[in-house]
């Protein structure tokens, strides 16, 4: 198999971390680009076998200053980029009444502009692949509003820049999909201060696990396993789709019990 090269942003945490372990088993050269050395450490800590494999670099997508450089790092050292996993994201709380205005900016800049400027920056290396493929890790929290207003807002903001994208792309041969998950469990919720400590992270776990018609929430594997898909050239047919990968939580109504 060709080997391939592969950007992972957030691959130091959860779903990233999955997506940058299944990448590196199959023999390929993936960076991750995360800002906190503590959660790098963490991840090489859970996974040793990655130290010297993956190379990890530290970046705010939110700061188009870092971004560029990112882009003149892999530029001079690969020249080409197979793939993109806009991943990494923030959870923030908040209705429009108790969202602070600095909060929804935060959230709107890291899961929304993010993924537009690291896409924007990085096309010259995905035009280079001759087939590249571009995901969105989104949420359903984009289909239908969750709990928190600038979360949804963004992941129903970077599902449109997928169908977007996908139109502009694809004379480039560049796919552009969201992948879309329901509840997963990872650091998301007590890194960002969501839910207040581990007690109350497992409570709202099995709050929420009812309304999951396969009963049980998600694991990074399960998302990683879509993206592995679309990455490859299997899925070189399919672009500007929004994929749930979700348990199917997104088929609960009223109608139907939760168990
Ligand atoms: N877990 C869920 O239930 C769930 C459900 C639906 C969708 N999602 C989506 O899935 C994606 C991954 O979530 P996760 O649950 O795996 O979260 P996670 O464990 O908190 O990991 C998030 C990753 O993103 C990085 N990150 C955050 N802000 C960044 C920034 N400004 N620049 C660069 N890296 C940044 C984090 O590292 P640093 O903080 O060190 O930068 C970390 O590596 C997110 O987009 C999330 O919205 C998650």
């Amino acid at each position: 198999m060709r080997k391939k090269f592969f950007l992972i942003s957030g691959g130091s945490s959860g779903i990233g971390l999955a997506i940058v372990n299944d990448l590196n088993k199959q023999g390929h050269q993936v960076v991750s680009i995360s800002r906190s050395q503590g959660k790098i450490d963490r991840a090489l800590n859970e996974m040793p076998h990655l130290a010297g494999k993956v190379d990890f670099y530290k970046a705010d997508i939110s700061s188009q200053a870092e971004v560029q450089t990112i882009y003149d790092q892999l530029n001079n050292k690969y020249g080409v980029l197979h793939g993109l996993v806009n991943n990494a994201g923030v959870l923030t709380k908040g209705t429009l009444e108790t969202i602070s205005v600095d909060d929804w900016r935060f959230t709107l800049d890291v899961n929304l502009t993010g993924p537009y400027m690291l896409t924007k920056a990085l096309l010259p290396l995905l035009r280079n692949a001759s087939g590249a493929s571009v995901i969105n890790i989104s949420s359903v929290a984009g289909l239908k509003p969750g709990t928190s207003v600038a979360y949804s807002v963004s992941k129903a903001g970077l599902d449109m820049l997928t169908r977007f994208l996908a139109g502009d792309l694809g004379p480039y041969n560049i796919r552009v999909n969201s992948v879309n998950p329901g509840l997963v469990r990872t650091n998301i919720h007590l890194d960002n201060k969501v839910v207040e400590d581990n007690d109350a992270y497992e409570a709202m776990l099995e709050k929420a696990r009812p309304r999951y018609p396969l009963g049980r929430i998600g694991s990074p594997g399960d998302i990683s396993g879509m993206v592995q898909y679309l990455l490859s050239e299997e899925a070189s047919w399919i672009t500007g789709s929004i994929i749930t990968v979700d348990g199917g939580v997104m088929v609960e109504n009223d109608l139907i019990p939760p168990k």
